[in-house]
């Protein structure tokens, strides 16, 4: 144990647990405008904004072609932008106000660009990959409050609001239809990957682009499918039942992310292999489907060579077939399904996946045991936040008692926001 935690040891109650509030599009669109003016001593062409995400359910579902269900946050990334007639791009945040980053798109190759403007360059770099040759430099400045490295999708955030502003000062038509998104998302994805070296499967772009207020968005996965079929949009009132949604940030400090992100994917794609099929989503409609369901997941984990492999496998599955559950217990108003539904995935991504962290499952337990209908881990993982659905007015009673957990235990402060299901990315100025 370090002198740090010892010294914290003792101490059984924190402060009051900061709430990140939203910034309203108005705020939003004013604060980013002045950080583009005062950078590049301009107006920029417009403001557009896009938000993070939480997923309520169906995690590390989504590069097995299975199920999420991602509301959008309030909190958005804003980014004032205007093209240039070179393929210069100048890049500035908030966070270093006097810093600006820059690259040329001419002659830029996967991973050519290092730090965080990979996000934007990569997403103008991959347009111009995908055909569109139009895309020229750009000066862009960003302000946020999605809060960043905490499994709430800020690089998602950033590099959709980045295509959204390229799509609309380029005329490329994309961004108005749900069906056109789809070519930015897939643009936000190849930034994402092959420019910033980060491994996502879709699920939190997608979130970012086509989630809707007051809903849900039960999204699938599977390759080919229209942008029709890939989504549905489930209510999710959470007044109705008298609820809130509270999320937590552990601000635990990120283990191995990336390499053990890949690590999960990796061992995902060899079981799809070892049992032949494409992607294990095919497994998971085979199991859930079946008239004995648990029998079927022990008959194909029987199959499969190993046990961490096996369990790995039956987060997949069950996961997946938990995302249906949940969209049919919260369309019946069975809260206390939805709660239980919430505890049994994060057990299994505890259990099964080994994503989590004791930040996490300590965040868990308290939210649990001071009343919360069910809480789990939301995102990838390895540190990032928690959720936790609780009677309307308890939230921030549990999101302190959480914070009492961890100071008692000598963690880094959480920090909470309320979550609500808010708008896609959208032009703001
Ligand atoms: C990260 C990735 C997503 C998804 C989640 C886990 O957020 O970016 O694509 O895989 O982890 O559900």
């Amino acid at each position: 144990m370090s002198t740090t935690t010892q010294q914290h040891a003792t101490q059984d109650a924190a402060g009051d647990i900061p709430f990140i509030d939203a910034m309203s599009d108005t705020e939003g669109a004013t604060q980013d405008r002045n950080l583009f003016e005062q950078t590049y001593g301009e107006p920029p062409a417009g403001v557009w904004a896009a938000p993070g995400r939480v997923n309520l359910i169906g995690e590390h579902t989504d590069y097995n072609a299975g199920l999420c269900l991602p509301i959008a946050l309030p909190h958005r990334t804003y980014i004032a932008l205007k093209p240039r007639e070179d393929t210069l791009v100048r890049v500035v945040s908030d966070i270093s106000p006097d810093k600006v980053a820059s690259a040329d798109l001419n002659g830029l190759g996967a991973g050519g660009v290092n730090g965080w403007a990979a996000y934007p360059v990569g997403v103008a770099w991959a347009l111009r990959k995908a055909g569109f040759s139009q895309i020229n430099g750009f000066d862009a400045a960003f302000a946020s409050c999605v809060p960043l490295g905490s499994g709430l999708s800020s690089s998602a955030a950033m590099t959709c609001s980045t295509a959204l502003a390229l799509d609309d000062v380029y005329g490329l038509g994309f961004g108005t239809s749900d069906a056109g998104r789809i070519t930015l998302i897939n643009a936000a994805i190849t930034a994402e990957n092959d420019m910033a070296g980060a491994s996502t499967g879709g699920l939190d772009q997608n979130a970012s682009m086509r989630c809707t207020p007051g809903h849900a968005l039960l999204l699938d996965c599977r390759p080919g499918l229209s942008a029709l079929e890939s989504v549905s949009q489930q209510a999710f009132d959470l007044d109705r039942y008298g609820l809130e949604l509270l999320v937590v940030d552990t601000c635990a400090p990120h283990q191995l992310n990336d390499g053990q992100y890949a690590q999960r994917r990796a061992a995902c794609e060899r079981a799809a292999s070892q049992l032949g099929v494409e992607n294990l989503r095919v497994i998971a409609d085979q199991v859930n489907n079946a008239d004995n369901p648990d029998a079927a997941l022990a008959d194909v984990l029987d199959t499969l060579d190993g046990e961490v492999t096996q369990r790995r496998v039956r987060h997949v599955i069950t996961e997946i077939g938990r995302v249906r559950q949940f969209v049919d217990a919260f369309a019946a108003g069975d809260i206390k399904r939805a709660g239980e539904l919430f505890n049994a995935s994060h057990d299994s991504l505890r259990d099964d996946y080994e994503v989590t962290v004791p930040e996490l499952d300590i965040a868990v337990d308290t939210a649990r045991a001071n009343g919360a209908y069910g809480a789990r881990m939301t995102g990838g993982g390895f540190g990032g936040s928690v959720i936790a659905l609780t009677d309307k007015g308890r939230s921030r009673e549990v999101a302190q008692k959480i914070a009492d957990a961890f100071a008692a235990r000598g963690f880094h402060q959480p920090r909470a926001l309320a979550a609500l299901a808010s708008a896609s990315a959208h032009r703001v100025a």
